[in-house]
């Protein structure tokens, strides 16, 4: 579906990830995990298109594309970036309301956002407003997910209301590519993951696999879990 092929990307000055081999398939969450810079953010831009490689190509459906952000979002592709991206000065129902968004459809993932519809979303509390932006991003029936660190300094319960949609998005044949700190949650929800360090693959398994070496992983790459 989404394929990393010999994947090299950065922001001018010389790649900041190399020779990234990944790939993310229907129905298949897949974590990439590792510390602050290792580059997680970069590769998710690359593969969204909002990077142009440096080197290597990004494969869409078994064809190399090079089709920018706007257009790869036409094509299915969703992608929920590092920083909050709801509008503040918005209400929860306008925010629902851009792009191709249903909003029912969002309703029905996240139902808590009933009673806020006609709030501010800068009035909502972080878990909520990541609510509003995953929603946001599933409602327009995306083929392909990125999401970065959804979960970025939200309280445990939450990290597992989110998570869940995911995951609960992919069994029904969405592919993800999910950036996470937390990475116990990351785990209990993906099928592979790969571990960035210094801007190239450190590790790559299935979550099982992580899971069951977790604490070697976890002292060699990851920085300390948090729940
Ligand atoms: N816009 C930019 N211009 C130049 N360098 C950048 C830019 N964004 C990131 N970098 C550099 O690229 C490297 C990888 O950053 P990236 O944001 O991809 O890491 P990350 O794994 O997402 O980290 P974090 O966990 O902190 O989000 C870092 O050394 C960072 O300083
Ligand atoms: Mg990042």
């Amino acid at each position: 579906m989404l394929a990393a092929r010999g994947l090299s990307a950065g922001y001018g000055a010389g790649p900041v990830v190399r020779d990234l081999d990944l790939e993310v398939r229907v129905g298949e969450v897949v974590a990439l995990l590792g510390p602050n810079g290792a580059g997680k953010t970069t590769t998710l831009l690359a593969l969204a298109g909002a990077l142009v490689p440096m080197g290597g190509a990004v494969h869409i459906d078994g064809k190399p594309s090079r089709a920018p952000l706007h257009e790869r979002a036409r094509q299915g592709l969703s992608l929920v970036p590092e920083e909050r991206s709801v509008v503040m000065s918005l209400t929860v129902r306008e925010n629902l309301r851009v792009g191709r968004c249903d909003p029912d459809l969002a309703l029905g993932i996240f139902p808590e956002l009933g009673e806020h519809l006609d709030r501010r979303a800068g009035l909502l509390s972080g878990g909520q407003q990541q609510m509003v932006a995953l929603a946001r991003a599933l409602a327009r029936r995306p083929t392909i997910l990125l999401a970065d660190e959804l979960s970025l300094g939200l309280a445990p319960q939450i990290v597992q209301r989110l998570l869940g949609a995911v995951r609960a998005a992919a069994d029904a044949g969405l592919a993800v590519v999910l950036v996470e700190q937390h990475v116990r949650s990351a785990l209990a929800i993906a099928d592979r993951v790969h571990v960035l360090r210094h801007g190239t693959v450190a590790w790559s398994g299935t979550a099982a696999e992580a899971k069951a070496d977790r604490d070697r992983l976890l002292g060699a790459y990851l920085p300390l879990d948090t729940p």
